[in-house]
């Protein structure tokens, strides 16, 4: 099968497609063929061995993939050849097959496409425990959303609005800021511009925000922590700006606001009965057609270098996604 695989930690320009063995599924796991995987912004520090973890060599990366059971010895988890799924993974979604475990996996609902899966299950669930499971968002409330036109900040913006919140959308361009209110935000906001904590001031009447999704990181994330409302949430998700800010004490005590973790890697192992539900909160509206997810550009498995591309040079709109199958 073909295979982007890292044999050295290395920009993505110095890694290749390459033919390698098809995996085989012991009794316990399932092989899937891979119509399509979604790339995060973690996929390309993990490339590079910039990541909190580091895969051991050699390795596939890709972490989300949406496909079909080929394999099932023994219908581990109840899965049967035929079934599309969508699935998690610590690496190898890059490739024309993976096998996996069957916690791994969640049935796709009918009539999804592909490329809609792969670009679901991550930034969709860690949008919604971070919004709901700990900054317990309420209808009514002031949401803003830093790099609003990510993968992670566009699923905030459109579960934001699921929740009933008022959404304030912050992004670096028109287009990235056009993108996100196309998508539901209420209203946006340049957060590069030096005054924009006053806009963002006029723009909640002086309230500030009850909750704020922060993927982002560096100065920002300071600015935005004094922008916060009395009994404020403060979701830590990411630092794609590349640094990881400090916050002066004094501001949480002054504000009475509070700083928020939010960690998908860990979500399953530690709140298993959460995340269940939460999921399933998540295929109800993808089944529903409540929730339709946003799928940024599709790349060709030839082109893979192109996704990653896209989001380090900061001009991803959504998630990309690479198409590996028909
Ligand atoms: N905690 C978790 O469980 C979890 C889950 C998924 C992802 N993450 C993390 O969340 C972060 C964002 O992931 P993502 O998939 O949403 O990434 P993404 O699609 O690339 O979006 C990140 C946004 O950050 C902004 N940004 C500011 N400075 C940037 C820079 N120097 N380079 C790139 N982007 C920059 C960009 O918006 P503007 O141009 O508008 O500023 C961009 O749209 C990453 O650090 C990722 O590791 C965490």
């Amino acid at each position: 099968m073909k295979a982007v695989v890292v044999e050295q930690y290395a920009p993505i320009d110095q890694i290749e497609l390459k033919d390698v063995p098809s995996p085989r599924a012991e009794p316990g796991q399932l092989r899937i063929k891979i119509e399509a995987a979604g790339i995060g912004f973690v996929d390309g520090l993990k490339t590079e061995g910039r990541y909190q973890t580091k895969d051991p060599l050699p390795f596939i990366p890709g972490t989300e993939f949406a496909g079909v059971v080929t394999d099932a010895p023994g219908a581990p988890g109840g899965y049967q050849p035929g079934m599309r799924v969508m699935g998690m993974t610590r690496s190898g979604a890059l490739a024309e097959e993976i096998v996996v475990k069957p916690e791994a996996l969640h049935p796709l609902p009918d009539g999804v496409a592909p490329e809609v899966a792969a670009s679901f299950r991550a930034n969709y669930l860690t949008a919604l425990y971070a919004l709901s499971g700990r900054a317990s968002l309420v209808a009514g409330e002031q949401l803003l959303v830093l790099g609003a036109a990510g993968g992670t900040g566009i699923a905030a913006v459109q579960i934001g609005k699921l929740l009933g919140a008022r959404v304030i959308a912050a992004a670096s361009t028109p287009e990235k800021r056009e993108f996100a209110q196309a998508h539901g935000a209420d209203a946006v906001i340049d957060y590069t511009q030096a005054g924009w904590r006053d806009t963002f001031k006029e723009m909640t009447d002086g309230h500030g925000a009850d909750v704020i999704f922060d993927p982002v990181g560096g100065d920002i994330s300071v600015q935005a922590f004094r922008s916060i409302a009395w009994r404020g949430r403060h979701l830590v998700v990411g630092f794609a700006g590349g640094s990881i800010p400090a916050l002066p004490f004094n501001l949480p005590l002054l504000k009475g606001g509070a700083l928020l973790g939010v960690d998908l890697a860990q979500i399953g192992v530690r709140e298993p009965e959460l995340q269940k539900r939460l999921m399933g909160e998540l295929t109800g509206w993808l089944a529903d057609g409540q929730l339709k997810p946003v799928v940024g550009q599709i790349f060709a498995l030839e082109d893979f270098r192109g996704a990653f591309k896209a989001m380090q040079t900061r001009a991803a709109l959504g998630k990309m996604v690479v198409r590996i199958a028909r």
